[in-house]
C-alpha cells in the first residue's frame, strides 16, 4: 500500500525508508536505516525528481501510482546518478514511455553507462541556469558537481523556492513517520548523522560543497529537499550553517577527540590520563577505541573537534591495523584545520607516531604538536609529565581561540 507524505498543495514524497540496510554503500552503519527521497510535482505538467533504491520499489512504484491517479508522467528530472537513487529509471522508463528526461550531459553519459533503453530519444539535457516551465512553477536547473558524483545538479523552484538538493543536506536515519526536520528534534537525534553523512559521504568535496553554498546565497531558498532524511522548511540556517563549517574544514566545537589503537590496555591509559587531565582543565573531549568503533563514526567526530589526537601502538613496525585504516580515511576525506597531537607505544621499536605524523603531512594546515609522546611498554613517570605538557599545550591553543 502507498505510503506518501504531502509537502505543499503540489508537492508530494513518495520516497521509502530501509531499516534492513546493513552498510550503506557497503561501508557505513546505519542503525537508524535510512529514506530514500524522490518527489513528485503535480504542476501542469507532472515531474519526478530522482527515483530510489531497488530495496524500496515496490513501495515506490505504488506511491507513484497513488501520487499521480490517472495522469501520466511528463518529467523525470535526474540529479544524481548513484544507484541509491537512480535505480528504478529504468522502471520509470518503461512505465511512462513519453516522460522526458531532464539531466545534465554527464548524466546521459551515466544513463547510458548503466541502462539500455534509448535515453537519447527522450533526453531533455540541460545546462547551468537553464529552466523548465511547468506550468505555475519554474525549475532552475542548477550544476553542483562532486556533491557528490561528478553529474551532480540541483534544482530551484522558482514558485515555492525549494531547492532539490541531491545528496546535499541529508542524513542517514530514516524517517519515522516525519517528513519535515521541524517535526523532530534533529539537533538532538539527527545532527551526528547528518554529520556522519556529510563528512563521510562528501567530505573531501569541501571545495565543490562550498561552492554550491555559494550558489545558493543568490537564491532566496526557503525549503531544502534533499535525497536523504528530512525536508527542512523552517530554520534552514541550522544545516546551512553546518554545511559551510564543514565544508571549509572548519570544526565546530573546541574540544579534543582521541582515537586510540591499544592491543592490551596500555595506550589506552595514555589516552585516559590525557582525557582526564583535559578533563580537569574544563577540555571537553571524547575518546574513540578504533579497534571497536566504526571509522565512520570518529570521521565525523573529527569534522566535528578542534583537536585531534592519536595514541597508537606499533604494529608489525608500523601503525596498528586499525589506527592506519583510520588515519589513511582521514587523509582521503581531507581533513584540514586542526591541532594534532600524537601519542605511540613500542615495547621495542616504537615507529607509529612517526608513520602517523608522516601520513597526517599530506593534510593542509595541521598544526601537529612537535612533541610526540613515547611509551615503551606502560605509562611511566616520565611519561605522565609528558602528558601533562601535551594537554598544557593543547588547553593554551583552545584558550588562545587559536582553533576553532
Ligand atoms: Fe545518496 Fe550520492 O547518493
Amino acid at each position: 500500500m502507498h505510503c506518501v507524505k504531502k509537502i505543499t498543495d503540489d508537492l508530494m514524497w513518495v520516497g521509502a525508508n530501509d531499516r534492513r540496510l546493513a552498510m550503506f554503500e557497503g561501508v557505513y552503519s546505519v542503525p537508524g536505516g535510512v529514506s530514500y527521497n524522490s518527489y513528485v510535482l503535480l504542476d501542469e505538467k507532472t515531474v519526478l525528481f530522482d527515483t530510489v533504491d531497488k530495496a524500496v520499489r515496490q513501495r515506490f512504484v505504488e506511491n507513484i501510482t497513488h501520487v499521480l491517479e490517472n495522469r501520466t508522467l511528463d518529467y523525470l528530472v535526474v540529479q544524481h546518478m548513484e544507484p541509491d537513487h537512480s535505480d528504478t529509471i529504468q522502471y520509470i522508463a518503461d512505465t511512462y514511455p513519453d516522460a522526458k528526461i531532464v539531466c545534465s550531459a554527464k548524466t546521459l553519459a551515466m544513463i547510458k553507462q548503466f541502462y539500455d533503453f534509448d535515453a537519447d530519444s527522450r533526453v531533455l539535457v540541460v545546462k547551468e541556469n537553464d529552466t523548465l516551465d511547468t506550468g505555475k512553477h519554474t525549475l532552475q536547473f542548477i550544476m553542483a558537481p562532486m556533491v557528490h558524483w561528478p553529474e551532480v545538479m540541483v534544482t530551484y523552484d522558482r514558485a515555492n523556492k525549494t531547492l532539490f538538493s541531491a545528496d546535499a543536506f541529508g542524513s542517514f536515519g530514516a524517517l519515522n513517520g516525519a517528513i519535515f526536520a521541524d517535526e523532530v528534534d534533529y539537533n538532538k537525534d539527527y545532527m551526528d548523522e547528518a554529520r556522519r553523512y556529510y563528512a563521510n559521504i562528501v567530505g573531501k568535496y569541501g571545495a565543490q560543497s562550498a561552492e554550491l553554498l555559494k550558489k545558493m546565497s543568490s537564491l532566496d531558498v526557503k525549503m531544502l529537499c534533499p535525497l536523504h532524511g528530512f525536508v527542512w522548511r523552517k530554520n534552514l540556517t541550522d544545516i546551512i550553517s553546518k554545511y559551510a563549517l564543514w565544508s571549509a574544514y572548519e570544526p565546530e566545537d573546541h574540544g579534543v577527540m582521541i582515537a586510540y589503537a591499544s592491543v592490551y590496555g596500555n595506550t589506552e591509559n595514555a589516552a585516559e590520563i590525557l582525557a582526564s587531565r583535559l578533563r580537569e582543565k574544563g577540555i571537553k573531549t571524547q575518546m574513540f577505541d578504533v579497534s571497536v568503533t566504526a571509522a565512520s563514526e570518529i570521521i565525523s567526530a573529527a569534522f566535528r573537534w578542534s583537536h585531534l589526537v592519536f595514541a597508537s601502538t606499533t604494529y608489525n613496525a608500523g601503525i596498528f591495523v586499525t589506527m592506519e585504516a583510520l588515519i589513511s580515511d582521514l587523509v582521503s576525506h581531507n581533513i584540514q584545520n586542526r591541532t594534532v597531537g600524537i601519542i605511540e607505544n613500542g615495547s621495542w621499536a616504537a615507529t607509529s607516531g612517526g608513520q602517523i605524523r608522516e601520513r597526517l603531512a599530506k593534510c593542509k594546515n595541521l598544526n601537529i604538536l612537535d612533541k610526540i609522546i613515547n611509551i615503551k611498554s606502560g605509562v611511566k613517570a616520565e611519561q605522565l609529565l609528558e602528558i601533562d605538557v601535551m594537554a598544557d599545550t593543547i588547553a593554551a591553543t583552545i584558550k588562545q581561540g587559536e582553533n576553532p
